[in-house]
């Protein structure tokens, strides 16, 4: 199982190599992405543009649209990714919602070992990597909050903190789960909470078992979204309760004889 995804993780770094050539992308990736992307995309031509060609069009794509809602809608509250590994989702993130406070958690140095599965012995991946990249690769850096260190432990001191749209990359369970229940808690009604690796078998489903068990008894229903890895996402509900007392909520209007 774990040389499967050492393969796989090494095999997409490769292809994402090759990919982001030059010659590649003109040749073959910017064509073949766009003829695939949506036609009318609500987040505007320029940043289709900018991100048609990644690798994961749907699992970006989803973020824009989401970024772009919480945006309409005035959800309050700030941004925050766990897992960040080199950055390239923190650097689209952050391009499309520069104003908004963002948070990067992330021990820049890879898994922990208490939060890999037992028995899978060590697993090296996602150590090449350092905030001085990440910032490098992000550019403009207003706004930005690192957290260096293990999930949990650093959301110490953000207790206070709401939040409008959370992406949750950490492929291991024991800091998905808690990052669900520190963040589910924090999110501003309608805000996004986004969770990659849902339909990925890595760490024994351990994404899916964190989602399914913490989600299980909460009123909100997750949408899978149709990205490489399987991401689920969904929005933090605008009422509490059984939805009687929510006087948005109109009767539904009787039929009545012409
Ligand atoms: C798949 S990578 C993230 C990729 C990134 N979101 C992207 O789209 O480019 C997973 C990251 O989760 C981080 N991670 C795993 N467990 C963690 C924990 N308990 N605390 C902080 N970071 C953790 C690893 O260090 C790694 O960088």
């Amino acid at each position: 199982m774990k040389i499967k995804h050492h393969l796989a993780f090494w095999g997409l770094k490769a292809r994402r190599g090759i990919e982001q050539s030059r010659w590649f992308t003109r040749l073959f990736r910017l064509p073949w992405a766009a003829a695939r992307a949506m036609r009318f995309p609500p987040f505007g031509r320029e940043v289709q543009e900018e991100f048609v060609s990644y690798s994961d069009y749907q699992r970006f794509a989803t973020i824009a649209m989401a970024l772009r809602r919480i945006d309409t809608e005035q959800i309050p509250g700030a941004l925050a990714e766990c897992g960040v590994f080199e950055g390239h989702a923190s650097r689209f993130i952050h391009r499309l919602a520069p104003e908004r406070t963002y948070y990067l958690f992330d021990t820049f140095k890879g898994f922990d070992q208490r939060d890999v599965e037992p028995g899978s012995g060590e697993d090296a991946r996602f150590r090449s990597t350092s905030v001085e990249a990440v910032l490098k690769r992000i550019g403009d850096t207003r706004n930005l909050e690192v957290r260096q260190g293990r999930v949990p432990e650093t959301f110490a001191g953000l207790e206070a903190q709401r939040f409008a749209f959370v992406l949750l990359d950490m492929d291991v369970y024991p800091p998905t789960r808690a990052a669900l229940e520190f963040f589910y808690a924090r999110l501003a009604p309608g805000a996004y909470l986004m969770v990659h690796d849902y339909h990925n078998d890595e760490s024994n489903w351990a994404c899916r078992r964190a989602v399914d068990e913490f989600m299980g008894d909460k009123p909100e229903g997750i949408i899978e979204v149709a990205d490489i890895w399987g991401s689920i996402i969904f929005r933090k509900e605008r009422t509490h309760g059984t939805g009687a007392e929510d006087k948005t909520l109109q009767p539904v209007p009787a039929l009545h004889a012409d």
